[in-house]
């Protein structure tokens, strides 16, 4: 009983999250992130990032991204946290980036 509970719990956690991966990660809308992944993806990253992928970079928070650099969340997306780092100076952005 105990096990089927947690069994549960644990799917409804994979739900929301596979839910809010959908909307957006911090800041970054679901239509950007896929914009963005060919160029944060090793081992060949596509450069310069597509104008969509800069304009979703220009308004994504780089804090919040720092904050998953050592998750798992920004690999199981295809994310590479070092080429998503380096994505506002690809753009010619002056958006500020926390080193991290
Ligand atoms: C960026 O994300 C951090 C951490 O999640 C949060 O504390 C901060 O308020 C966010 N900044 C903006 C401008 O949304
Ligand atoms: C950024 O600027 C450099 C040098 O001016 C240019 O070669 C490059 O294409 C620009 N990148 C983007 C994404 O606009």
């Amino acid at each position: 009983m105990a096990k089927r509970q947690l069994v549960v719990v644990l799917l409804v956690v994979v739900a929301l999250f596979e839910g809010s991966r959908a909307v957006s990660v911090c800041d970054i809308s679901e239509d950007g992130l896929a914009a963005c992944k060919p160029s944060v993806t090793k081992p060949d990253p596509v450069e310069p990032p597509s104008v969509d992928c800069c304009k979703a970079v220009s308004g994504a928070n780089f804090t919040c991204l720092c904050s998953y650099k050592n998750s798992y969340l920004l690999p199981y997306l295809g994310i590479d946290p070092d080429l998503a780092m380096a994505l506002p100076s690809k753009c010619n952005l002056s958006t500020p980036v926390p080193s991290c």
